[in-house]
């Protein structure tokens, strides 16, 4: 990881001199007023700037001052962790994973939940666990924790780190991965079955550049696009040393250009002489790429971080702003005033008046374990674009529709006919949407029907 080089050295600039600094370059940026938070200049563009937060910490003045005036996001630390919200199989504990959530939620943040699987910080019991037995439990975990939260999480971690150090580009060997090499699709669909709002996230570090890791969860990614297994957004962590990777800012673009989200996650840089550039050039590299949608610090202080001794945060030990600081706010705010660079999210406006009756098809592609299944189903539309659509399927005796995303249906059971959403109605011609659903019992065998208009 490369995150026990940095050598501690002597903080070069005063809180009086960073703050002078922090005044002067507000003089000078554009003809709006710079703005002189975190979280409000990166916000001018349509981003977010969060800090990972400890629930144990919420008492400390000094730290929720910081927390409330220059963060918009906010990131459990520790307290939505497998170990912490499910200490006993099938008992959950909420209470500081919702200290995070209400501290978020109070102060107008977005909450970034993490992260739901992991091969660390797993309960003693799941650790114990192999095979179907671990795999139910994992795919029960991600569900029951998705649902708590559901509606209320910006972005969920739905894995962390399952990609090997090294050159080999694969998986980590761990008790998740030797349930099946499906694990993580498996915990992605259940996670968007449960919580359809969430952007679903694969968050991992040493993953700052182009390199055998990142290009191994590139593969990954490109892979569950073009199966449609739902996934919206990489987490790149950006644990840093003391430099910056002359690929950094590529390998977020490549990401991007997969169609999915990119989340500066966890970032913290070893305090060394090229600290504050680092900082800044890890903030000019995420605004550079349109999809690059936030930026993470993992902590607020110096002596919040888990990386003791090295000083890899924004603000000192005492609550100043660092040099650090002062070049992230600078590298936000010369980005300027933009329009939020996510894809549109307003549906359509007008549905269609008479919807002609172009043909579709459909196609279901089937995840299922013992007792349960999720059902991810292309809609394709033919020569012809499609205003409208039903996709009939029938569930075997005994199966039960338990959520769905994407469309809304007329029963849960027996036969259902699943329509289309506001925003997803209208396929172009020889183009396809998608859209799924969670059920318990057995998933759907025979073909879908679909119906345009
Ligand atoms: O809360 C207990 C306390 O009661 C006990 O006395 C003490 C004794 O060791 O431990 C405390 O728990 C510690 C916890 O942090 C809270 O401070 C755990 O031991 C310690 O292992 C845990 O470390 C966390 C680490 O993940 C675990 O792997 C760090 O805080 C947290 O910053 C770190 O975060 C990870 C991300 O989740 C994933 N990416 C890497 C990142 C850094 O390792």
């Amino acid at each position: 990881m490369n995150l026990r080089t940095g050598r501690r050295r002597t903080l070069l600039l005063s809180a009086a001199v960073a703050s002078a600094v922090v005044a002067a370059s507000i003089a000078v940026i554009g003809t709006a007023e710079a703005a002189t938070t975190l979280g409000a200049s990166a916000a001018q563009s349509g981003r977010y700037f969060g800090a990972a937060i400890a629930a144990g910490r919420l008492g400390d003045s000094t730290y929720t001052r910081l927390l409330t005036t220059e963060f918009n996001s906010v990131t459990p630390e520790n307290e939505m962790k497998w170990d912490a919200t499910e200490p006993q199989q099938g008992r959950f504990t909420y209470t500081n994973g919702d200290r995070i959530l209400n501290q978020g939620l109070s102060n107008g943040s977005k909450v970034r939940g993490h992260a739901l699987l992991w091969h660390a910080q797993q309960p003693g019991w799941a650790q114990s666990l192999s095979g179907t037995a671990l795999r139910n439990a994992a795919i029960n975990h991600v569900t029951q924790v998705a649902t708590h939260y559901k509606g209320k999480i910006y972005a969920w971690d739905v894995v962390n780190e399952a990609f090997a150090d090294g050159g080999s580009g694969g998986r980590r060997d761990s008790n998740l991965q030797r349930t099946g090499n499906d694990w993580i699709e498996a915990a992605f669909r259940a996670a968007r079955a449960a919580d359809p709002a969430a952007k679903l996230c694969y968050n991992d570090y040493n993953t700052d550049g182009i390199n055998a890791k990142s290009t191994g969860i590139y593969n990954m990614v490109r892979d569950f696009k073009s199966r449609g297994v739902p996934i919206d957004c990489v987490g790149l962590q950006s644990h840093l040393g003391t430099g910056l990777d002359s690929t950094y800012q590529a390998n977020i673009q490549r990401f991007a250009d997969l169609g999915v989200d990119v989340q500066i996650t966890e970032l913290d840089v070893a305090q060394g002489g090229n600290q504050a550039n680092v900082y800044a050039g890890v903030t000019r590299a995420c605004l550079a790429v349109a999809r690059c949608t936030g930026i993470t610090v993992w902590g607020i202080r110096d002596t919040d971080s888990w990386r003791g001794g090295e000083n890899p945060l924004l603000f000192d030990g005492s609550g100043n702003k660092k040099a650090a600081y002062t070049s992230v706010l600078n590298a936000l705010n010369a980005a300027g005033p933009t329009t939020p660079t996510s894809p549109p999210t307003s549906p359509p406006t007008s549905p269609p008046t008479s919807p002609p009756t172009t043909a579709c098809s459909a196609t279901v592609s089937l995840n299922s374990w013992n007792g349960g299944y999720v059902a991810t189903v292309r809609v394709n539309a033919g020569s012809a674009a499609v205003n409208g659509w039903t996709v009939t399927v029938t569930l075997p005796g005994g199966s039960a529709v338990t959520g769905l995303w994407s469309a809304t249906s007329s029963s849960t059971s027996g036969t259902v006919a699943f329509r289309n959403v506001a925003y997803n109605g209208q396929i172009p011609s020889s183009g396809s949407t998608e859209f799924g659903f969670q059920g318990t019992g057995s998933g759907p065998t025979g073909s879908p029907t679909c119906a345009a208009g």
